[in-house]
């Protein structure tokens, strides 16, 4: 059960670890948030929330990073391209579901880590057996979630994305099926970011539109072109039991750590 509180000061907060956006959101989202991480294809969703999981790690918490697309190796690179130093944290594969028991004897050591699911190489592994209904790829997630949470009580967790989940478990009803894994999600008492592919010129953060009045927070990433150049930028859209500043800030990964800029203000202009 969900703990009701009566203070402020209750409200434990995860940074999104970007310089300049947490100073604006009072210091971060409210832990036990479902947030939505909504935007174009190379907009960095990816990157801003390992860039969570990691830092978190650094801090000796646990996390789960479970990609239904992207490989291991790739996200791997992409982190490592990006200097994040992956020595300093336990970085956990498992991209075999047998390998679960393992990864957690892995992380009892008070080292805080990243567990990387890699649900493509699964789907590979697994490609024989018979899939008799199309919920069982959402329920391999669930599955691998709880077993994580409840064996090495990660903290964290990335879904990416919603968008690959919805092409591997078709959702008939997604107002309910969608109520049920967000109230899963809150029932293990986990801080989630779910990664949204959402065109900006759509005008929605999402496929059904239904996350985002079931989620507890909307980040929004969009490549804007001015000229003949392209700003990365981020706004806050919501996030419930926050005081947020909605502007649009650039967003610059430079010097090994995210920075947003030039709050409500275009800098090209
Ligand atoms: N230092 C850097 N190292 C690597 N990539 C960088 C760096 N700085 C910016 N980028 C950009 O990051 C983008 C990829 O980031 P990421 O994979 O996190 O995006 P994404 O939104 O998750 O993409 P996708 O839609 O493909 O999943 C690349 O397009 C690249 O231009
Ligand atoms: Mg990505």
């Amino acid at each position: 059960m969900v703990k009701v509180i009566s203070n402020k000061s209750e409200i434990t907060r995860i940074p999104m670890y970007i310089e300049g956006l947490d100073d604006n959101m009072e210091g971060g989202v409210p832990e036990g948030h479902i947030v939505l991480i909504s935007g174009s294809a190379g907009t960095m969703k990816t990157s801003i929330t390992f860039n969570v999981l990691y830092n978190e790690a650094l801090r000796g918490k646990i996390s789960v990073y479970c990609s239904l697309e992207q490989s291991y190796p790739s996200i791997i690179q992409q982190i490592v391209n990006m200097n994040f130093d992956l020595t300093k944290i336990n970085l956990i594969i498992i991209k075999d579901l047998s390998e679960i028991g393992v990864a957690m004897s892995k992380l009892k050591g008070g080292k805080g880590g990243v567990v990387i699911v890699d649900v493509g190489c699964i789907r590979k592994e697994i490609k024989d057996v018979k899939v008799a209904d199309n919920k069982s790829w959402l329920n391999v997630v669930k599955n691998v979630v709880k077993k994580i949470k409840e064996g090495a009580g990660c903290h964290a967790f990335c879904l990416d994305s919603l968008s690959a989940l919805y092409v591997l478990s078709r959702f008939e009803n997604p107002r309910i099926e969608l109520f049920y894994l967000f109230e899963f999600l809150r029932d293990l008492e986990i801080t989630s970011f779910l990664i949204s592919e959402a065109q900006p010129e759509s005008g929605k953060y999402s496929e059904f539109e239904i996350e985002e009045f079931l989620c507890d927070g909307i980040i929004f990433l969009k490549l804007t072109p001015f000229r003949r150049n392209v700003v990365r930028e981020i706004s806050v859209v919501k996030m419930r039991s926050t005081a947020t500043n909605n502007d649009i800030f650039s967003l610059e990964f430079k010097h090994n750590r995210f920075q947003a800029l030039y709050g409500g203000q275009n800098p090209l202009l």
